[in-house]
């Protein structure tokens, strides 16, 4: 692997390499047995908010024996309008890596491509790779394995976390559903590319939770979308993750959430508070299986 662009670019060996190397670091934190990471220098240039990626990757950069700068992206030249590709060739011929939280995809691909270093995308307009193979984490570390599982994603269906779980789907083959009104299902475009039977989008939110082992949500406006909050808010209003909709679902029935959440938007208070164990446990996951990331790319095979 040379760079975590997103959960399309991957394959399903990819994605249980790092779940593998995941749980390992997650089991050896604090006493890992080599520092893959030992005499680079990683930046990391984000262009939105962050809490959970910022510090996990600053945090996990570090624990693998490397050194990390955070840029904030208007504060270089390229929030003055210097073009990513010269920004990027710069950057390759000092760094040995680099992380980048975007609004454009393209701007990632380009970074990697004119950069030359290994470039993870900490969440573009696309996807969200790191988030999703943290949630893949804690499944597996809760439910066993994905093989055979109902994931049910209820929201904002166009956004990046849903389509990384679509990719995910379609590589590993388990039931995805996403509910979300009609404006917010993911593009006929993008479904049109899926092989996989399993992959449901529906506006049917009782139905797409109805058996399902995981309910999953993300927030209703995404970072960017600020000024249709209203419109969104409206539209969404009803697809929350509440107790009503935790009865639909299996008894034994995940509740993730990837962080920020809106409290009374895309979940309610009490749910959110009965299931903030697994929740807290996939924030903390982005730790784990973000230095699995870290380290592949730093050892390419
Ligand atoms: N889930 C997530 O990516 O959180 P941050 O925006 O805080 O990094
Ligand atoms: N869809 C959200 C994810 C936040 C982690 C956003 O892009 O703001």
């Amino acid at each position: 692997m040379k760079h975590l662009l997103s959960i399309e670019s991957l394959s399903a060996d990819g994605i249980h390499q790092i779940l593998a190397l995941a749980a390992e670091m997650k089991q050896t934190r604090g006493r890992h047995a080599s520092h893959p990471l030992r005499h680079q220098c990683w930046a990391m240039i984000f262009s939105k908010s962050s809490t959970r990626t910022r510090v996990s990757f600053e945090v996990g950069i570090r624990e693998l024996g490397g050194d990390v700068m955070f840029l904030s992206a208007s504060e270089i030249q390229l929030g003055r309008g210097e073009p990513i590709k010269d920004t990027a060739r710069v950057m390759g011929r000092m760094l040995h890596g680099a992380v980048i939280r975007t609004f454009a995809q393209d701007d990632v691909d380009q970074f990697a491509h004119y950069s030359g270093i290994p470039t993870i995308n900490a969440l573009t307009d696309a996807e969200h790779p790191c988030q999703i193979l943290a949630d893949l984490q804690t499944i597996t570390e809760r439910l066993g394995s994905l093989e055979n599982k109902v994931v049910t994603f209820v929201g904002d269906g166009a956004c990046n976390v849903p389509i990384s779980w679509i990719w995910a789907a379609e590589h590993l083959g388990f039931e995805l559903r996403i509910a979300a009104p009609k404006p917010f299902q993911p593009a006929p475009e993008l479904m049109a590319r899926m092989r996989s039977r399993k992959i449901h989008v529906t506006d049917d939110l009782l139905a797409a939770a109805d058996g399902a082992h995981v309910l999953y949500t993300d927030v209703w406006v995404s970072m960017g979308k600020e000024d249709e909050a209203a419109y969104r808010i409206a539209q969404l209003g009803n697809y929350q993750i509440n107790s009503p909709l935790v009865a639909a679902a299996r008894p034994e029935a995940l509740v993730m959430h990837c962080l920020p959440a809106y409290r009374g938007k895309e979940i309610s208070n009490e749910t959110f508070e009965a299931h903030a164990d697994t929740i807290f446990t996939q924030a903390e996951n982005r730790l784990h299986a973000q230095k699995a990331v870290l380290s592949l790319l730093a050892t390419p095979a």
